[in-house]
């Protein structure tokens, strides 16, 4: 997925909005997008740990597979751009100068340090976020998705807290044309892990249309499973027709939410703010809206004041945020 930010003039906008909208309920759920991923590097054990400490409601895991069939957690499909694999494994590049997960066995993975995102930018290393945690600094690991979850639920036991999971399965067909079975994998785990049902503190996430329904008709039944299950949006021809009134009502059939990029909820054009009908509709179809992905250095204007616009003049019911704790933040004193 592409960074993308909101211009400023989206914010000044805000200052005319009508009283509005469709708020409809009052529980708001903070996903710590790739944990505390603001203040450490994404999809660490340190950033989960962080994240749930600044009082997420779920913490994010986006899940890949290696090549000996172990699911890590990871944003992409290839280590390029978080992780040393340039340095300590120089001929293992596809042609198309990518280093694939799925190349790569566990114990070699588990040999690369991680590090703050990055581009190379004039043959050089440059953070994309350049106010975050340094690149280069203190050390860093991937784990397993397994890992993860036990780290959730051994804090959910010390703490007395029954904070969530949120899994994304990461490019399920390029899996399945490699011979890997990425959502049965990944479902499987939640299983072990006792999570079943939609009573279960999970969501199930996928960009993938045909994957999601494919999970919901063939795997959870197979598994006698039934966890909750978000269809991810973007601005692409592919999510035409599911955005529509007629293919929410069609979605919310299978699926308990989407979680749309937020620029298709609210966005600024020549003549100011533009708020969209995808909440109205796909909350008239019984689905939760969690939009994606609320950063507050990436925002020019005040993070708090598009919070609120999503959140209580929308009416989204959760947020995808890399600062989990200013969003806890004004959420509580909200109420
Ligand atoms: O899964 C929700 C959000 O994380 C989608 O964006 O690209 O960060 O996975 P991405
Ligand atoms: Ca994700």
């Amino acid at each position: 997925m592409k960074y993308k930010t909101l211009i400023s003039t989206f914010f000044t906008s805000l200052l005319l909005l009508p009283s509005m909208v469709y708020a409809q309920q009052s529980d708001k759920i903070v996903i710590a997008h790739r944990g505390a991923s603001g203040y450490l590097p994404e999809h660490t054990i340190a950033a989960k740990a962080m994240a749930y400490a600044m009082g997420a409601d779920y913490l994010e895991q986006d899940v890949v597979m290696t090549k000996d069939d172990r699911l890590v957690v990871l944003h992409d499909h290839y280590l390029d751009h978080v992780s040393d694999v340039q340095e300590k494994f120089p001929t293992r590049m596809r042609d198309d100068g990518r280093y694939y997960v799925i190349d790569f066995t566990l114990e070699e993975i588990r040999t690369l340090e991680i590090v703050e995102r990055y581009d190379i930018i004039d043959g050089k290393k440059t953070a994309v976020f350049p106010k975050r945690f340094p690149l280069g600094k203190s050390r860093f690991k991937i784990h397993t998705f397994s890992e993860e979850i036990e780290l959730i639920q051994g804090l959910n036991k010390s703490t007395g807290h029954n904070i969530g999971i949120y899994p994304e399965v990461k490019s399920p067909e390029f899996h399945r044309q490699q011979g890997k079975d990425l959502s049965l994998s990944v479902l499987k785990v939640l299983k072990k892990y006792g999570y079943i049902s939609k009573q279960d503190k999970v969501y199930f996430q996928t960009f993938d249309i045909e994957e999601l329904k494919r999970v919901h008709d063939i795997l959870l039944p197979e598994l006698s499973m039934n966890i909750k299950l978000i269809q991810l949006l973007d601005i692409e021809d592919y999510y035409d027709q599911i955005i529509t009134k007629d293919g929410l009502s069609a979605l919310g059939k299978y699926a308990d939410g989407i979680g749309p990029y937020m620029k298709m909820i609210a966005s600024n054009d020549k003549d100011g703010l533009h708020i969209t009908d995808l909440v109205k509709n796909a909350h008239a179809a019984g689905l939760d809206v969690h939009p994606y992905t609320f950063r507050q250095d990436q925002i020019e204007g005040n993070y708090e004041e598009v919070l609120d616009l999503f959140l209580y003049q929308i009416g989204v019911d959760g947020v995808f945020t890399d600062f989990t704790d200013r969003t806890v933040n004004f959420i509580k004193n909200k109420k």
